[in-house]
């Protein structure tokens, strides 16, 4: 359990725009080539709100729920991926897929989609499932909750690769391609795609770096405007950019840079949901923390963890001009403090933050 310290956080009122860690969610599957699409049960939906269409610049994310009567306006297709699993995608977003797709394999680069539109009960399976195997906070930095996830639109689609014939299609896997990732990504643009969840913007995402998701906007100027500028979905909504932050990890003898930095994106992650706040700086409080006395506060606010190292993370941010929730208007709050744990074996567990 988290333990708030003295900020609580219930600001999520102002700006609900700059928030935003990636879902492995979908246990992928495998390759091939997609089946004849088949609509889905127009004759259900709401004519007027088939007329009015959907919004291709809608922001879903921690702080935006899907919008109300999405599902009216939403036409999408199914089809049967190559392991025969159904994928329901919105059409125009499925006809862009196709056309990108074929030009990647044009150049020799294979992919297929996992999953695209998910139901609320889908989202929740998916929540469930990471929960029980990797624990509530990893879901919660890879896994949206339900009602709040991009998939929901049908404009989110997780891509796998397929290589030398064979399905790459578990994340940590996918992740070991960065040179193919890189020549999709240079694609997605021209398209009406974007990358929805950057590497090292976890802050204002919300979530980890996702090289597969990629969001359908339907218009390619836009899209080539925010791939181009490499800012995030909530940054081109904002109208402005968020500061740089700056990093220190110090000289730890204990962990390795790589390994402070998953404990800072699960700070990051969590501070996406201070809405309307920009985080300035994130640093490594040093080694010295690492105490018994520590682990044992930190095993007292997570029965039966088992925590046996601890990381302390300082950050400075500013909260929004016009305050809301439990901050002060326009101020800069230095000194933040983030205590992660982990236990033998298992990732970092964000368990208290705070004053
Ligand atoms: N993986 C993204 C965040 C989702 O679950 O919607
Ligand atoms: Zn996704």
């Amino acid at each position: 359990m988290k333990k708030l310290l003295v900020i609580a956080m219930a600001c999520a009122a102002l700006c609900a725009v700059l928030v935003g860690c990636g879902t492995n969610a979908a246990a992928p599957s495998a390759s091939g080539s997609s089946q004849q699409p088949q609509a889905s049960s127009p004759a259900s939906r709401s004519t007027a709100a088939t007329q009015q269409g959907i919004d291709y610049l809608a922001l879903v994310n921690k702080l935006n729920p899907l919008p109300a009567g999405w599902e009216d306006a939403l036409e999408t297709v199914h089809f049967t991926n190559s392991v025969g699993d159904d994928v329901e995608v919105e059409k125009k977003a499925y006809d862009a897929y196709l056309a990108l797709k074929a030009e990647l394999e044009s150049e020799g680069v294979h992919v297929d989609l996992d999953s695209a539109r998910r139901s609320v009960a889908e989202q929740q399976r998916i929540m469930d499932d990471f929960t029980a195997k990797y624990g509530a906070d990893y879901a919660k930095k890879t896994v949206a909750t339900p009602g709040y996830s991009e998939h929901h639109t049908g404009l989110a689609l997780d891509l796998y690769l397929i290589i030398d014939g064979k399905d790459v299609t578990e994340n940590a896997e996918m992740e070991q391609y960065p040179e193919i990732w890189e020549k999709i990504h240079a694609k997605l643009a021209a398209h009406g795609f974007i990358l929805r969840y950057l590497n090292g913007d976890e802050h204002i995402t919300g979530y980890g770096y996702e090289p597969w998701h990629i969001r359908y906007i339907d218009d390619p100027a836009i899209a080539d405007e925010i791939m181009g500028r490499g800012i995030t979905f909530e940054e081109y909504k904002a109208g402005k950019t968020a500061p740089e932050v700056f990093y220190d990890y110090g000289n730890s003898s204990l962990y390795t840079r790589a390994e402070l930095e998953e404990a800072a994106v699960q700070a990051k992650c969590e501070f996406a949901e201070f809405a309307g706040c920009e985080l300035h700086s994130l640093r490594y409080a040093g080694d010295g923390f690492n105490t018994k006395e520590n682990l044992d506060w930190l095993n007292s606010l997570d029965e039966g963890a088992n925590y046996t190292q601890v990381v302390k993370l300082l950050s400075d941010y500013h909260s929004p001009v016009k305050g809301g929730g439990a901050w002060e208007p326009d101020k800069e709050y230095t000194d933040y403090e983030w205590w992660l744990a982990r236990a033998d074996g298992k990732g970092w567990q964000l368990v208290s933050f705070g004053y």
